[in-house]
């Protein structure tokens, strides 16, 4: 049994294969978290400490990890929850109401706390996924009240670790263009800080953590890790408390955040996903994007292979038409591209980022006879056909804003700025989602397309909300992602065949939430392959590689061989976006070799265990990545470099996740050799010169 509950002790143990995770009621009938980390074998391992006296300018409360603190009380730590209530009442005391077990595939426990003076109802949800060490935690508030409670923060969970002072804090950080760059700082009392206040994932930050005691590596030591499942602005807190409790408290961000809750009203968090990892950061990662194949990912494509697509952007930018397009089809077709994208330009008056947002209909200069003669020619060529959309932007020069000034995001009496000269729409707004989901649905269903890149480029400003009364305005925040998320699940129910990417300039939306319903990501504007090396590594911590969209562009074509991008991108679902006119034949014919190579090992990119060998970020700036087969009888290795020379060669590259005493074939190699070989004795690697990259296949004799 994954879930126990012991009455006597009135203590809450969750287990997973290799880990368990226990919290006890305590004497003030208060939930209190006892511990999470590697497996423990008995019952009495998990005891309620009593706080120790402390002096009156420390906190008991802040001490005792409580397992959802509501802000009541001595009490100064980071709350999970911060209420006013109708009489101005600003606390909120919450205490065990009762539990319910579901058994199932993920057994499910749900614990009830509640502040019984106001009838607010805490429904705290964990869902086991045993196999992959993972605990899925959201809550549900309920005002069982006969007034409207003003919820000022309400976080999906907090996750506290053992107590210690040396733990580390990793995360992905940066910037547009700089997406997902791996960051390591100590953690000292206080707290750090990681948000988006943009209404999208964000570049600056991504919804995932892990935290070590400071030494764990990508092989060995504890690793304690989650991503919150939130497109729209969320934090995550890590915070140390004088007495060295560890904490991380994460949900939709509480900045400028404001929800009413009328009486009989629900409010749903979005959920947060925490694990642990015995065996350091690659194992971490590896749950993580098991978890999303298996369980996150919509179901009609999870387990689908991704096809290698093109994409127009990088090539013709806005200036796409039928008849160049489909002359650059005809050359991806042969290089064997399976999916044809047409990027941004072709609606609207798009001929540049000016205006057309809004304006869906197919632009007759540049398709007079409609979007049908090109989708044919594409299905002709064997490929299936995909198109970009915006749909939650408008151009003030569009008619959609003439006609529907008032749909935008915006303070009345204030500057409506714009981003990329845009606005956004309101999501929020019932007669906004229709408008989204009438065109997308018109869209898919006049058109045989399997394919939809969904954009959004710009983030949130002057946040207003003008039709709701003034206290309630804050709201847009949780609905503006709800309408996102409604139009999306709606629009993959009426049209289920279709795959769709989420896109933010680049990077923007990569979160958990968003894989729920599109089937893939962009991760960046950047395609530079050394700069996308480093992006694509920060992006594993987190993420699985069949999510990850990964092109060969004319980025760095003068200086970067073919096949070192080639590489690059085939560690990902690879595309193809550079402009096919200028590629010689010569070009071509080597684009149609490697574009043969990836689908030959894609199963294991996509479908595989990925092992994140050498970081282009150390030492020797080599990245090597290897991906192995569930079933360890084959495996494909990466290795990137960017300068080796014969008086300093690069050390043997020892492979994991192998089978040791199976025999492999390498390519390249006469004699087979054993996994252990490969493991301990490293697979030599020689590349000399710069910008050298090798493919190796390995597979079981
Ligand atoms: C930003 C995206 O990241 C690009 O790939 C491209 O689709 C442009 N938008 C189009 O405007």
């Amino acid at each position: 049994m994954s879930i126990q509950y012991e009455e006597k002790n009135r203590l809450f143990v969750l287990e997973t294969r290799r880990t368990s995770y226990a919290m006890a009621v305590n004497g003030d009938n208060r939930l209190q978290h006892l511990y999470w980390g590697e497996k423990l074998p008995y019952a009495s391992d998990y005891t309620l400490t009593a706080v120790p006296e402390l002096a009156s300018q420390e906190s008991t409360l802040d001490v005792a990890s409580l397992e959802y603190p509501g802000w009541a009380g001595i009490y100064y730590a980071e709350p999970c929850l911060k209420t006013t209530f109708a009489d101005g009442v600003r606390d909120v005391v919450l205490e065990v109401a009762g539990h319910r077990v579901a058994e199932g595939a993920a057994p499910e426990l749900c614990i009830e706390l509640r502040d019984a003076r106001y009838g607010l109802a805490v429904e705290l949800h964990y869902r086991i996924y045993e196999e992959l060490d993972l605990i899925e935690r959201w809550v549900v508030l309920t005002n069982g009240g006969d007034r409207a409670v003003a919820v000022e923060s309400a976080q999906s969970a907090q996750w506290s670790v053992p107590g210690n002072h040396s733990y580390r804090f990793t995360h992905l950080a940066g910037k547009y263009f700089h997406e997902m760059q791996l960051r390591r700082v100590p953690l000292t009392e206080g707290k750090k800080v990681i948000e988006s206040r943009r209404s999208n994932t964000g570049h600056h930050q991504n919804p995932w953590f892990a935290l070590d005691r400071g030494n764990a590596t990508e092989t060995a030591g504890p690793v304690w890790f989650g991503a919150l499942a939130w497109s729209g602005s969320w934090k995550i807190t890590a915070e140390v408390t004088p007495f060295y409790e560890v904490r991380v408290t994460g949900g939709m961000n509480d900045f400028d955040f404001g929800y009413r809750l009328e009486p009989g009203a629900k409010l749903e968090t979005p959920a947060f996903i925490g694990g642990f990892s015995a065996e350091g950061f690659g194992e971490a990662s590896r749950l993580l994007h098991r978890h999303q194949l298996t369980n996150v990912l919509p179901k009609e494509h999870a387990g689908n292979l991704r096809k290698v697509l093109y994409n127009s952007w990088e090539a013709t930018y806005f200036d796409v038409s039928e008849k160049d397009q489909g002359a650059i089809a005809e050359k991806a077709a042969a290089m064997g591209v399976e999916l044809f994208v047409v990027d941004d330009g072709w609606f609207g008056q798009r001929h540049h980022d000016r205006a057309g947002l809004g304006d869906w209909y197919v632009n007759p200069d540049k398709f007079p006879n409609g979007l049908k003669p090109l989708i044919d020619r594409v299905h002709g060529l064997g490929m299936d056909f995909g198109i970009w959309v915006e749909p939650e932007m408008v151009n003030p020069d569009s008619d959609l804003y003439r006609a529907h000034p008032d749909w935008v995001i915006h303070f009345p009496g204030r500057a409506r700025t714009e981003a990329r000269n845009q606005l956004m729409l309101n999501l929020a707004r019932r007669d906004v989602r229709e408008y989204i989901f009438d065109f997308m649905n018109r869209l898919l269903s006049d058109h045989d397309i399997q394919f939809v890149k969904w954009d959004m480029n710009r983030p949130i400003s002057e946040p207003g909300w003008p039709e709701l009364p003034a206290d309630r305005q804050k709201e847009i925040w949780v609905e503006y992602v709800r309408g996102l998320y409604e139009i999306v699940d709606r629009l993959k129910a009426a049209h289920p065949a279709v795959v769709f990417e989420s896109c933010s300039s680049g990077g923007g939306r990569v979160d958990l939430g968003i894989l729920r319903r599109m089937d893939q990501t962009w991760p960046s504007d950047n395609t530079n392959a050394l700069e996308r090396l480093k992006i694509q590594e920060g992006y594993s911590y987190g993420y699985a590689a069949k999510t990850m969209m990964a092109w060969v562009t004319d980025n760095s074509a003068d200086w970067l061989p073919l096949s070192y991008r080639f590489h690059c991108a085939m560690m990902g679902s690879l595309g193809i976006g550079g402009n096919l006119h200028h590629w010689s034949d010569e070009k071509l014919a080597e684009a149609t070799r490697l574009i043969g190579d990836y689908k030959a090992i894609r199963h294991l990119v996509q479908e595989g265990l990925l092992y994140r060998l050498l970081s282009p970020g150390e030492g020797k700036q080599t990245t090597a990545v290897q991906y192995v087969a569930p079933d360890q009888t084959e495996a494909v290795l990466f290795v990137l470099a960017v300068h080796q020379s014969n008086a300093d060669p690069l050390p043997p590259v020892y492979l994991q996740g192998l089978e040791p005493d199976r025999l492999y074939r390498v390519d390249g190699q006469d004699r087979p050799v054993s996994g252990r070989s490969l493991m301990s004795q490293g697979l030599p690697v020689r590349l000399e010169g710069a910008f050298q990259s090798r493919l190796i296949r390995i597979a079981s004799v």
